[in-house]
């Protein structure tokens, strides 16, 4: 049996990939569009690795799929593919909705066509598991309760809407067609092969390059940070033990504001790689115009993932962070790379 993964030379679709591998022998097709955020580098380790292969194209040729699916006789299909950068959404919308949604229904067509032609016994064991965030359920005052997995949708950013009609077309698809899925919805992630886009890489490589630290408004909107370790070994026992048709959600327990993860950064590169000019990193922090619709806290109630799995965070913030500022330090090259051209044309156009 084999898995296909989606979106794997992405941020967390390549930890899921070299996680898997490390941990299993069950082999693995990898697919990606190789868009600006994907990267098959991530997955170089892995070039001579009979257990795996990587295939370039997109989630929204149906025929591919299901070339892919038959072939490799799949078993499960974790979906990692989409749009997933917020101010990005807000600059262009319409790639949200061509991925996130289009995307999504294509390949959900491709694995219902397959599934039509496998046994009763193959259709039962088959999963469709949909990564998914939890920006689809808007955001919380300060005293509220953490999101929990009967919360209501109210996505505000173009990003989030785009995400919550992916989980409404995952699950009619297991209304409709008795499709075996499963969907979790994470908290912001951090971690190795994160884009430079995203608030945490951002700041590690600005620090490094003299250029300012921006932080929208008064940077204390919250998120509840995750590892990605920690998120990818949730979906591995999502996957293994999870009822078909669950939802979870996933998080760190780590409710941070953004200006607080900046300093510590900040502390962390002072230690690492201090200045020249022997000042701190956090001169370099700069308040700039706040994002439009920004959503103020984000906080995951995981105690059903808990309960249900025995899952928790494994790695505590101030550790993953730790090693994630050394992860950055030491793939000077893999960054180099990645904030090519196209990468300087948006941060030439978002931050001006
Ligand atoms: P990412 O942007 O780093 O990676 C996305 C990957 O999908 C890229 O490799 C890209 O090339 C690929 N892709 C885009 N369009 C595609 C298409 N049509 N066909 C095939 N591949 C395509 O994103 P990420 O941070 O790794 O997020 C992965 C998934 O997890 C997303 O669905 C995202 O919504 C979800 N998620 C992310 C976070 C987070 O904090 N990063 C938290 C919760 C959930
Ligand atoms: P981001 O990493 O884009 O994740 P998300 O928007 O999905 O939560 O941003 C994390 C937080 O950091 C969010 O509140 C926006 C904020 N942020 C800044 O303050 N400055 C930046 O340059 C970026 C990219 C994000």
């Amino acid at each position: 049996m084999t898995i296909l993964v989606t979106g794997a030379a992405g941020f967390i679709g390549s930890n899921f990939v070299l996680d898997w591998l490390s941990a299993s022998n069950e082999p693995v097709v990898s697919l990606d569009a190789l868009t600006y955020a994907g990267n098959a580098g991530n997955l170089a380790s892995l070039k001579a690795d009979q257990r795996h292969s990587f295939v370039h194209g997109s989630i929204g040729d149906a025929a591919l799929v299901g070339r892919l699916l038959r072939q490799g006789q799949v078993r499960a299909v974790i979906n990692f593919a989409a749009e997933s950068h917020v101010d990005r959404s807000i600059t262009g919308p319409a790639p949200f909705f061509e991925t996130n949604v289009m995307g999504t229904l294509h390949l959900l067509e491709a694995v219902r066509g397959y599934l039509a032609e496998l046994d009763e016994a193959a259709r039962i064991a088959f999963r469709f598991l949909h990564v998914s965030t939890d920006e689809v359920y808007g955001t919380l005052g300060p005293d509220d309760p953490a999101f929990t997995e009967t919360n209501p949708y109210l996505p505000n950013s173009p990003y989030a809407a785009s995400k919550a009609s992916s989980d409404h077309l995952v699950r009619s698809y297991r209304e409709t067609f008795g499709l075996n899925t499963l969907v979790t919805n994470c908290s912001n992630n951090y971690g190795p092969y994160q884009f430079p886009e995203k608030l945490i890489p951002l700041v590690i490589h600005n620090a490094l390059i003299g250029k300012a630290l921006p932080i929208y408004g008064d940077g204390q909107q919250v998120r509840d940070w995750l590892y990605v370790g920690d998120h990818c070994a949730a979906i591995r026992l999502v996957l293994e033990r999870a009822a078909p048709g669950a939802t979870y959600n996933v998080g760190g327990n780590n409710q941070m504001a953004n200006l607080e993860v900046v300093r510590t950064i900040c502390a962390l590169l002072d230690a690492r790689r201090p200045r020249p000019d022997g000042k701190s990193y956090a001169d370099q922090i700069a308040f700039v115009t706040d994002r439009p619709g920004h959503d103020r806290r984000y906080a995951i109630d995981a105690s059903t993932i808990e309960r249900d799995l025995g899952w928790r965070p494994a790695v505590a913030f101030g550790e993953g962070l730790a090693r994630t500022v050394e992860w950055y330090l030491d793939h000077a090259d893999w960054v180099a790379d990645v904030t090519s051209g196209a990468y300087r044309d948006w941060i030439a156009r978002h931050y001006g």
